[in-house]
């Protein structure tokens, strides 16, 4: 068993975790943020897709144990003006259906926006590859992604 000390979206948790437990486990099992889903769990889907120190990551694959000292943000955490831009844009441009995929999608998202990479389709095509989606086709999630950038940017 490890100790560890993290800030889940911006509150200090700490607690003693088995060396197996996944970052997704701690999640959504002891901390009851279920906003983060588990799809396939072996690192292909990104549906469980977090924020660690400001980048996603799939939680399904790191251990707990390896998220001591960490910040991470779940979709339950996602603040700001960026994130509420992404949300909005989300539903004008009807970026979800059943919305399994959804917060790892923000997670990536709100990271493809930051690093100012949301300007063009290509660019966020080839950023979305890690996040897979069974229902939209997709075209939303793009369309979402760069309407928030042509707002932000100058
Ligand atoms: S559940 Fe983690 S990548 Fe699919
Ligand atoms: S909205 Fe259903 S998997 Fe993406």
């Amino acid at each position: 068993m490890t100790d560890i000390a993290i800030t889940i979206n911006g509150t200090a948790w700490e607690g003693t975790v088995e060396p197996r437990l996944s970052l997704a486990d701690l999640i959504r099992g002891e901390l009851t943020l279920t906003g983060t889903h588990l799809g396939c769990e072996h690192g292909v889907c990104g549906a469980c897709n977090v924020e660690v120190d400001g980048v996603p990551m799939r939680s399904c694959l790191m251990p707990a144990a390896a998220a001591d000292g960490c910040a991470i943000t779940t979709i339950e955490g996602q603040y700001g003006e960026m994130a509420e831009r992404l949300r909005a844009a989300f539903t004008t441009h009807h970026a979800l259906q059943c919305g399994f995929c959804t917060s790892g999608m923000m997670a990536t998202a709100l990271d493809i926006l930051r690093r100012g990479l949301g300007r063009d389709e290509a660019t966020i095509r080839r950023e979305l590859a890690g996040n897979i989606c069974r229902c939209t086709g997709y075209q939303g999630i793009v369309a979402a992604i760069l309407h928030v950038a042509q707002e932000t940017t100058p």
